[in-house]
């Protein structure tokens, strides 16, 4: 009976195991602020209070304007992941924990401490402004601390933006330099993108060489921000967004340069490449890259692939592609 029972918690927690494995690489499970449940909640706020679909897009990019359906919205959220609670307040702990190791033992105490300030300036009464502004003061709290626990924030005063056919110089020039064979060469083509040694080093020299990434401080993200310039997308949203992700990606101590800058810089950053890549498709297509069918021999990574979002008729696919 004893060993039934033990048995059985033995095969569900290697069940869970198993689950959180399937799950770990793709890191979107891990902070309910920032993940899949984060988004799921907010879908579903949306549709139960009635709020414009149209402004899913905004909300998504956690752009959040104080008004009314917004700060209500919030408040939902808030109450379907138990962050928020009308008589309770704003859960610091579990704003600590979800945040943890990223934020020390002063982030609880300077968090509590500025919701209170906050809170004190409204209508005790009114629950959804409440919800906002404890949630916005979070916001602030978390960039402050992820903005200073790491120097990611900091712009590099030398740094210019790269005009996307200067990215693909460097793609290519790296391509050469990190010896990558034809036959990666033609599975890259092919938007086939192998996690090995050679490619996951492609890829740092390229993110180290667009002064992007460093591996002393990851992703630079004020220079991300410059660089990628992403549409209706502030530096501190973006910043959050990002950090967030680096965050559920972050690699062990123990790993080398090119597996971190490959499974967290690359892991995060790749959507958003994308984009910049098919916003700047007119001059993309100009590279030779894209002029010729098959590259010949030696002559270093077409990025391409087949999929709806190719532009350029199959010739993108490392860049381009999506998960
Ligand atoms: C609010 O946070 C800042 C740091 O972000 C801190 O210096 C300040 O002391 C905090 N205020 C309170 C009342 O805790």
């Amino acid at each position: 009976m004893e060993r039934d029972r033990s048995s059985s918690y033995v095969a569900a927690a290697l069940l869970l195991v198993c689950i959180s494995l399937a799950s770990a690489p793709r890191g979107t499970e891990a902070n309910i602020f920032g993940g899949k449940l984060y988004q799921k909640a907010q879908q579903d706020c949306i549709l139960f209070m009635g709020i414009n679909p149209l402004r899913l897009d905004q909300y998504k990019k956690f752009v959040y304007p104080p008004d009314r359906d917004t700060m209500c919205l919030i408040r939902c959220i808030g109450i379907s992941l138990d962050f928020w609670d009308d008589i309770l307040g704003f859960d610091v702990d579990l704003a600590e924990q979800e945040f943890s190791p990223l934020v020390d033992a002063t982030f609880k105490k300077y968090l509590a401490g500025n919701i209170t300030l906050k809170l004190e300036l409204l209508d005790p009464l009114d629950n959804c402004a409440r919800a906002y502004y404890a949630f916005r003061t979070f916001r602030a709290q978390i960039r402050q601390f992820i903005g200073t626990g790491t120097t990611t924030m900091a712009p590099s005063v030398n740094f210019q933006p790269l005009t996307a056919v200067q990215i693909l110089d460097i793609i290519v020039d790296c391509a050469r330099e990190v010896n990558l064979p034809p036959s990666f060469l033609t599975s890259l083509t092919k938007g086939i993108i192998t996690d090995c040694p050679e490619v996951q080093c492609f890829i740092r020299c390229a993110a180290v060489r667009t002064g992007l990434y460093t591996d002393k401080d990851g992703a630079l993200l004020a220079n991300l921000h410059r660089q990628l310039d992403p549409p209706g997308e502030d530096l501190a949203s973006f910043s959050l967004r990002q950090g967030m992700c680096l965050q559920r990606n972050q690699q062990p101590p123990t790993a080398d340069c090119c597996t971190r800058a490959f499974k967290q810089f690359f892991t995060c950053l790749r959507p958003d490449f994308e984009q910049f890549f098919i916003r700047n498709r007119e001059t993309v297509m100009q590279h030779f890259l894209y002029k010729t069918d098959q590259p010949a021999e030696g002559q270093a990574a077409p990025m391409v692939q087949n999929n709806v979002l190719d532009p350029f008729g199959g010739n993108m696919g490392m860049i381009l592609s999506s998960y």
